[in-house]
Formats: C-alpha cells, sequence, structure tokens
C-alpha cells in the first residue's frame, strides 16, 4: 500500500482541511505495516497556478509543514516534503500532456468555479492544474490518496490518465501506472462555510469568519462558533430533520466527526435542544483538540532549520522513489536520454 496526498501552502490549515483530509492522513500513517509508505506533501507547485505573492508562499510552504508535523505526521514515518524540491513532479507534468485531454480537463469543476465567465484570462497552469495532481500520485505508484470530496473528480481523472497511458504506451501484464483509490471520509468529506451552508470552508474565502483555523486561539474560536450561521429551531432527534437545515447539519456534522460520533448519535444526545446551548457545547470540544496542535505548532516554527530539514531529507525519500518511474515513462513513450 502506498499512501499519497498534498495540501496547497497557501494561507492556513482549516477545519476543513484537517476533517476532511489530514485526520486521515495521520490515521493512514499511524495504522502502516511495514510494508507500507505515506507520502504527503505541500503542493506549491500547485499554488503557482493562481496569483500570488512570492514571499507569503515562501512562508507558508514553512508554516504548512509545520500545522502537519503539529497534526501528527511524523516525519520519521512518513515522506514529508515541498513538490518543488522533487522536480520529477513537473517532468512527470510535461510526459502526461501527452496523454490528458482538453476535454476531459474542460469538464472539471474546480476549473469551472475558479475560472467563471473569465476562462480566456486564467493562466495555463490553472488550466493544467488536474495534469500535475495527476502526476503527483502516478509519480509514485500511488494505490491511497485521502482526500476531502471536493478533490474526488482530480482523481478519477488521475485514474483515466494512468489508464489511457497503460493503454496506449504499455503492455498489459507491464503497466507503467497504478490505477489510484481517492479515500474519501465516510463524515466531513466537505465541511461547509460558517457564513453559508452552501459553500464549502476555504482557504480563500475572504471572510475570516467564515472558518476555524487549527490555530486559532480559544476566544477565537469561541467568537466564530457563536456567529455562526445557524436557523431558530431547535435540533431535531433524527438526522432526517437536518435535511433542509444545511447550516444546522454542518455544526453537527462538525461536531459528530470531532467526536468520532454518528449524526444520529449526536441527535440522541443534543435533540431537541436550541443553538444556545449546542453552540458552546461545540465550541469546547474544538477548543479541546485544536488547543495542542496549535501549541505544537507555536514550539515548531521557532525552528526553522529543523523544517528546513525535514523538508530537504523528505525530498531526498521521495526522489528516490520517483526515478523508477519516471525512467519507465520516458522509456515508454520512445523518448531518447542518452
Ligand atoms: P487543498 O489544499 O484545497 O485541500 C487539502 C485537502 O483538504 C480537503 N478539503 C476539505 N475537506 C473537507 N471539507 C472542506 N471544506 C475542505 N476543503 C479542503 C481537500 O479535499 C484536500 O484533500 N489540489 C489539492 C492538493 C493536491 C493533491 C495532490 C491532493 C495537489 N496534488 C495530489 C491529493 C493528491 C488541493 O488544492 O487541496
Amino acid at each position: 500500500m502506498r499512501v499519497v496526498s498534498g495540501i496547497q501552502p497557501t494561507g492556513n490549515l482549516h477545519l476543513g482541511n484537517y476533517l476532511g483530509a489530514i485526520r486521515n492522513w495521520v490515521r493512514m500513517q499511524d495504522e502502516m505495516d511495514d510494508d507500507s509508505q505515506c507520502l504527503f506533501f505541500l503542493a506549491d507547485l500547485h499554488a503557482i497556478s493562481q496569483p500570488h505573492v512570492p514571499a507569503e508562499l515562501r512562508a507558508g510552504t514553512l508554516e504548512m509543514a509545520a500545522a502537519l508535523v503539529a497534526c501528527g505526521i511524523d516525519p520519521q514515518r512518513s515522506i514529508l516534503f515541498n513538490q518543488a524540491q522533487v522536480p520529477q513532479h513537473a517532468e512527470l507534468q510535461w510526459l502526461l500532456n501527452g496523454t490528458a485531454r482538453m476535454g476531459w480537463l474542460n469538464r472539471m469543476t474546480q476549473w469551472k468555479d475558479k475560472a467563471g465567465k473569465n476562462r480566456e484570462g486564467q493562466s495555463v497552469a490553472l488550466f493544467a492544474y488536474p495534469v500535475l495532481q495527476a502526476a503527483d500520485v502516478l509519480l509514485y505508484q500511488a494505490t491511497h490518496v485521502p482526500v476531502g470530496e471536493d478533490q474526488k473528480q482530480h482523481l478519477e481523472l488521475a485514474r483515466d490518465i494512468a489508464q489511457k497511458f497503460n493503454n496506449d504506451f504499455a503492455s498489459d501484464d507491464a503497466p507503467v501506472f497504478t490505477l489510484p483509490d481517492p479515500i474519501v471520509p465516510p463524515q466531513a468529506a466537505r465541511i461547509m462555510s460558517l457564513r453559508d451552508g452552501s459553500a464549502k470552508m476555504s482557504k480563500s474565502d475572504p471572510s475570516e469568519m467564515s472558518r476555524i483555523n487549527l490555530v486559532d486561539d480559544a476566544d477565537t474560536v469561541m467568537k466564530k462558533i457563536k456567529k455562526a450561521k445557524t436557523d431558530p429551531e431547535p435540533l431535531p432527534s433524527e438526522a432526517a430533520g437536518l435535511a433542509e437545515r444545511p447550516e444546522a447539519l454542518n455544526l453537527v456534522t462538525i461536531y459528530a466527526a470531532l467526536r468520532d460520533m454518528s449524526i444520529d448519535a449526536v441527535l440522541a444526545e443534543h435533540g431537541g435542544s436550541g443553538f444556545g446551548a449546542f453552540k458552546p457545547a461545540l465550541g469546547e470540544v474544538l477548543v479541546e483538540i485544536l488547543r495542542p496542535i496549535s501549541d505544537r505548532f507555536t514550539a515548531l516554527l521557532e525552528d526553522r532549520e529543523a523544517l528546513d530539514a525535514i523538508l530537504a531529507r523528505g525530498a531526498a525519500q521521495a526522489r528516490e522513489i520517483a526515478l523508477p518511474t519516471l525512467d519507465a515513462t520516458y522509456k515508454a513513450l520512445g523518448l531518447v536520454r542518452g
């Protein structure tokens, strides 16, 4: 089993990232056997597909590395690195650009959402972004890719690219690429904004009140939860009663995920309560889980050299795993390299 996943090092790590992806990374790392490997990386190459400030990207990359370690990614057991230190990602992307189809990329919902009506004005990188994402996982022969719901379509594209490449350039008994399986959590695969139950919680939302950052202090967490949009009804006693109440469903989902409970179990405890009582209970669970993460994060950031060393070591390990697949790809395509 080889587990591979990434996160863009832009903005703060938020609760959606944590419950939708990072917590699963840590669980998979902790359950790994001797024959398995976990590779987690900062998708800094993806971050340049949209306008960005170089100094912020540089600082954000180290901060995201610290945040992942603070959440429980152990660089002794997992390979933690940033994409730009492993040039094989960009190299493989170019090789896969010959296989990916424009029509496939045109159908990506993230591309459609981000480009909106202004497709002509977008960078080529934003359009080609899912091909780089395919390269990220195919480069390591990933078998499992833990992600939130919003990345599932990109992983399906990675499978399509792998399959077409294998069909076009490899024999059935010696495929070049493994088809990766997306691993999406049954609960919390899509945490919504605290201000709008129809929009996902996101690093790019201009409103800080829309998300809980993993480094928010206790007062900020309590304030954001208190101000979270809700409705005036008390909580129902069964999940079906949340069907038309997206904001209420989101808060109950967050509570359930944090405490590893089902929605029905949460409602058995809190059904009949109004948000005046439920919100402080949710805030307390959040603070209890976030405080140790935030303390570790602050401590880790004090030793930037140690973080640099973690990333350099991870990149060296990743390059070693990547090379045979990259060589096989060049060879399958008939490219002469001496
Ligand atoms: P990114 O940086 O937007 O998000 C990192 C991870 O967090 C998940 N996530 C969420 N899960 C639940 N609810 C939310 N509101 C929420 N917001 C984000 C994402 O699904 C993701 O798993 N393109 C990717 C990064 C990437 C990648 C890869 C992932 C690059 N290469 C290869 C997997 C494999 C991205 O921008 O994720």
